[in-house]
C-alpha cells in the first residue's frame, strides 16, 4: 500500500473515535500511521488496549499508557489493518503475526473498523497465504492435517509470536465459505488461531484508493 493511502485511511479512522473511547489498536504499517496520528485526538481517548508488543511500544513512544484488556473490559472500538478483505468484510489477517491478540480485541469490540488500500479488496479470500498460529509441540501434526486439505503450509522462518508460538502461512486453500473454513481449521488440535476473521468480520471497511477514502459496511 502506498504510504499516502495508508495516511488517508488512518486519518479517516480518527472520525470513528468518540469522546471517552475505550480503544483497541491493531498491528501493522497502516496502523502505525494511525498511532502516529492518535496524539491529535488524545482528549477523546479514555483507555488504549494494544494487540502486540510492537504496537504497545509505538503507543508508548507517542505518550500513551497502554492498559490490558482484562483491566479495560470490552472495547468501544477496534481499529486494525488487514491483508485481504472480501465484500462481506470477512478478512485475512496475520501478515504481521499478531493474529491471536488481534482476534481477541476484534471479538471484544462493539465496533471493528478495518483500514486498507484498494489492492486488499478481493473477490475470494485466499490469494494471500492464510496465517495460522500453532503451538510448537503440535507443529508436525497440524502440518499433516493441512496437507490432507490439499493446502501448502509453509513455516514462517525464524518467527516467534508474542505468545511464544510459530506461524504457518498456508497457500492454495480454496476459501469459498470463509465461516466454515474458519470453524474447520479452528478444530485442528494445536491450532491457536486462524487468521480468517469471518465469524467476526469488520463492521466498517475504509478503503484508500486513488480518489480518496471509500467506506463499506455489512
Ligand atoms: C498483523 C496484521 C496486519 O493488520 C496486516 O498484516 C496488514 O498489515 P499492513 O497494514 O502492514 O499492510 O494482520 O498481524
Amino acid at each position: 500500500m502506498s504510504s499516502e493511502k495508508k495516511q488517508l485511511v488512518a486519518r479517516a479512522a480518527l472520525d470513528f473515535v468518540e469522546p471517552g473511547a475505550v480503544l483497541g489498536v491493531g498491528t501493522g504499517s497502516t496502523v502505525n500511521c494511525l498511532i502516529d496520528l492518535l496524539p491529535s485526538i488524545r482528549d477523546r481517548i479514555e483507555v488504549v488496549v494494544s494487540s502486540s508488543k510492537a504496537t504497545t511500544q509505538r503507543l508508548e513512544q507517542q505518550g500513551f499508557e497502554v492498559t490490558t484488556l482484562n483491566e479495560a473490559g470490552d472495547l468501544d472500538l477496534y481499529i486494525d489493518g488487514a491483508d485481504e478483505s472480501n465484500k462481506r468484510l470477512q478478512l485475512i489477517k496475520g501478515g504481521g503475526g499478531a493474529l491471536t491478540r488481534e482476534k481477541v480485541l476484534a471479538g471484544a469490540a462493539r465496533r471493528f473498523v478495518c483500514i486498507v488500500d484498494d489492492s486488499k479488496l478481493v473477490g475470494m479470500l485466499g490469494q494471500f497465504p492464510l496465517p495460522i498460529e500453532v503451538l510448537p509441540m503440535a507443529q508436525g501434526f497440524v502440518v499433516r492435517r493441512l496437507l490432507k486439505l490439499r493446502a501448502q503450509p509453509v513455516w514462517r522462518e525464524g518467527f516467534v509470536t508474542d505468545n511464544g508460538n510459530h506461524v504457518l502461512d498456508v497457500h492454495d486453500l480454496t476459501i469459498s465459505n470463509p465461516v466454515e473454513m474458519e470453524q474447520r481449521l479452528n478444530q485442528i488440535p494445536g491450532v491457536v488461531t486462524v487468521g480468517l476473521f469471518a465469524n467476526r468480520p469488520a463492521d466498517v471497511l475504509l478503503i484508500g484508493d486513488d480518489d480518496g477514502v471509500r467506506e463499506m459496511r455489512v
